[in-house]
C-alpha cells in the first residue's frame, strides 16, 4: 500500500484535481466512492455554494474527499478556510499561491494538507512549512500553468530527490501506462483533471465531453504568455481567437475580460464554444471513452499492474539478468 492511501485513507492513490467550475459535490462523491480522493473545485464558488456542496458530499459518500482552494485566485479564500475546518472536510488542497500561512491551522485541525507545485523550490518550501502530500503539476496539464514551463517527466524526478513526503504527479496522466510511469518516476500517486472530465459523474456539457473524444495528441493550445497568465485550453476556435488576440496586441484588461470565469461557465457548462473556453490537458487525445469513474479507476488499476510488469522484465535476458554493455 502506498503512504498516500495510508495517509488520506483512500483505496487507491488517485486525486481528483480540484477543478472551478466543474468537480462539484457529483464528481467528488464519484471519485471518492470509486477508491481515490475527490477534490471540490471551490475556486469559483462562494462560502455559502461550497457549504452546499460540501452537505451534498457527506450525502452522496462516507469516503474521504478534499476542498481545493486556489488561495490567490480566490477573494474570500480566509473564509472558505475557516469552512473547511468547521465542517471538518478531511482534507485539503491549497494551489496558486503562498500555502504558508493557512497550513498550520489546517493541521491544528487535524485535516490533511495537499499543497500543488510547480517547481522543486516550492516543493520544498511547502514541505517546510508542513504539507502532508505534495502534488507536482507538470506542463502537459490542463488549465493555469507555470510559467516556467516544465513538464511532468523532467519535474516529478527532481522533486522526488528533494523532498521525502509523499509526491503526487499531475499533469498528462490519463491511463494505467501513465499511473505506471509517475511511479518509476518517484510519485506515489497520480492527480487527474483532464481525464475525469470524460466521465460519466463529470457535471459538464455535452460538447465539452465531444471535444475531448474527438482531440487527438495536438488537440491543445497554450494561451496567455504574453501576460504570465499560463493556461492550457482545448484546441477550440475561441482559443484560437485569444491566441490571435494575444498576438495583435490586446491589453492586460481586454485580455482579462475575454479569460474570466464567465467564459469557463460559458465554454464548459453551457457549451456555447463561441463566448467560452474549454480547459484541456494534452492528455485529451487519449481519451478515447466517457465511462464511470469506477470503470475508469478499474481499468487503469489493472493497465498499471501490466505496464509495471512489462516495464521490469524490459531490461532482463532471458536469463533474468541485466544486460552488460
Ligand atoms: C476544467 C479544469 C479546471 C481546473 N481548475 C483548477 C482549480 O480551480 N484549482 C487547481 O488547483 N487546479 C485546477 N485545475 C488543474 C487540475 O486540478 C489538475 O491538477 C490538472 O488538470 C491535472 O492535469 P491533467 O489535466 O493533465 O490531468 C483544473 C483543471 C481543469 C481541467
Amino acid at each position: 500500500m502506498s503512504r498516500v492511501n495510508g495517509l488520506l485513507h483512500i483505496k487507491y492513490p488517485f486525486i481528483q484535481g480540484g477543478m472551478g467550475n466543474i468537480s462539484h459535490a457529483e464528481l467528488t462523491a464519484a471519485v471518492s466512492n470509486a477508491g481515490g480522493l475527490g477534490t471540490l473545485g471551490a475556486g469559483t464558488m462562494t462560502p455559502e455554494a461550497v457549504k452546499e456542496h460540501i452537505r451534498k458530499i457527506k450525502e452522496m459518500t462516507d469516503c474521504p474527499f478534499a476542498v481545493n482552494l486556489p488561495i490567490r485566485v480566490h477573494p474570500q479564500a480566509k473564509e472558505i478556510a475557516d469552512l473547511i475546518i468547521d465542517l471538518k472536510v478531511p482534507a485539503v488542497s491549497l494551489s496558486a499561491g503562498n500555502p504558508k500561512p493557512l497550513i498550520p491551522m489546517f493541521k491544528e485541525a487535524g485535516i490533511k494538507v495537499i499543497t500543488v507545485a510547480a517547481s522543486v523550490k516550492q516543493a520544498v518550501k511547502a514541505e517546510e512549512a508542513g504539507a502532508d502530500l505534495i502534488v507536482a503539476e507538470g506542463y502537459e496539464a490542463a488549465g493555469i500553468n507555470s510559467v516556467h514551463e516544465t513538464t511532468t517527466m523532467t519535474l516529478i524526478p527532481q522533486i522526488a530527490d528533494h523532498v521525502s513526503v509523499p509526491l503526487i504527479a499531475a499533469g498528462g496522466i490519463g491511463d494505467g501506462r501513465g499511473v505506471a510511469a509517475a511511479l518509476c518516476l518517484g510519485a506515489e500517486g497520480v492527480q487527474m483533471g483532464t481525464r475525469l472530465i470524460a466521465t460519466k459523474e463529470a457535471l459538464v456539457h455535452a460538447e465539452y465531453k465531444k471535444r475531448l473524444l474527438e482531440s487527438d495528441d495536438t488537440g491543445t493550445v497554450v494561451t496567455g504568455r504574453a501576460f504570465g497568465k499560463v493556461r492550457r485550453l482545448l484546441k477550440t476556435p475561441y482559443a484560437e481567437k485569444l491566441i490571435a488576440s494575444e498576438q495583435a496586441g490586446v491589453s492586460g484588461e481586454e485580455y482579462d475580460s475575454m479569460t474570466d470565469e464567465r467564459r469557463h461557465v460559458a465554454g464548459a457548462i453551457d457549451g456555447k464554444l463561441g463566448e467560452g473556453h474549454l480547459n484541456g490537458g494534452q492528455i485529451a487525445g487519449l481519451v478515447k471513452s466517457i465511462p464511470s469513474v469506477e470503470d475508469l479507476f478499474q481499468q487503469m488499476v489493472s493497465d498499471a499492474e501490466t505496464a509495471m510488469m512489462r516495464t521490469g522484465s524490459a531490461l532482463k535476458l532471458k536469463s533474468g539478468k541485466v544486460r552488460d554493455r
